[in-house]
């Protein structure tokens, strides 16, 4: 059995993916300032942690056990993250960065992360 860790698991994609490790008898915890989604929103059986990617400590103290993470934390939608360039900024980037550094340092063997064909602009 795995652990996992959700940056954070209570958005869309996070919760089909920790519904499928939880029923292959995996352990989930979420790590979520739970800002675009309830509480209610959290799969049953996940551990929450509630806390922020931006804040070092927090991504630190959810980080201790897990075997990989799956960073999901991001202002998803096109829409607010152009209107709010400095959230968006610092929870993709600042937020990214935090997540890997920690855990670089920790015992966790895989981060992964979830980018967005938004990123291809016009492109994609
Ligand atoms: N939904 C898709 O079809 C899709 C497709 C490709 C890529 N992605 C990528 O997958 C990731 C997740 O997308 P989603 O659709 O699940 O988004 P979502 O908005 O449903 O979930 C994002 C979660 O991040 C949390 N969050 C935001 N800021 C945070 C912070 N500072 N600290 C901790 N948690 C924070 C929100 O509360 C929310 O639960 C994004 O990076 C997105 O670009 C999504």
């Amino acid at each position: 059995m795995a652990q996992y860790l959700f940056a954070c698991g209570c958005g869309f994609v996070g919760r089909y993916l920790s519904r499928c490790l939880l029923a292959a008898g995996d352990e989930v915890v979420v790590l979520g300032n739970l800002s675009n989604s309830a509480l209610t929103k959290l799969v049953p059986g996940c551990e929450l942690l509630e806390g922020d990617v931006r804040k070092p400590d927090d991504v630190e103290a959810a980080n201790s056990s897990s075997d990989v993470v799956f960073h999901l934390a991001a202002v998803a939608s096109v829409g607010p993250s152009n209107r709010r360039w400095s959230k968006s900024h610092h929870t993709s980037q600042s937020g990214s960065a935090i997540v890997f550094e920690v855990a670089a340092r920790s015992k966790v063997g895989h981060v992964v992360y979830a980018s967005s064909a938004a990123v291809c602009g016009g492109n994609a």
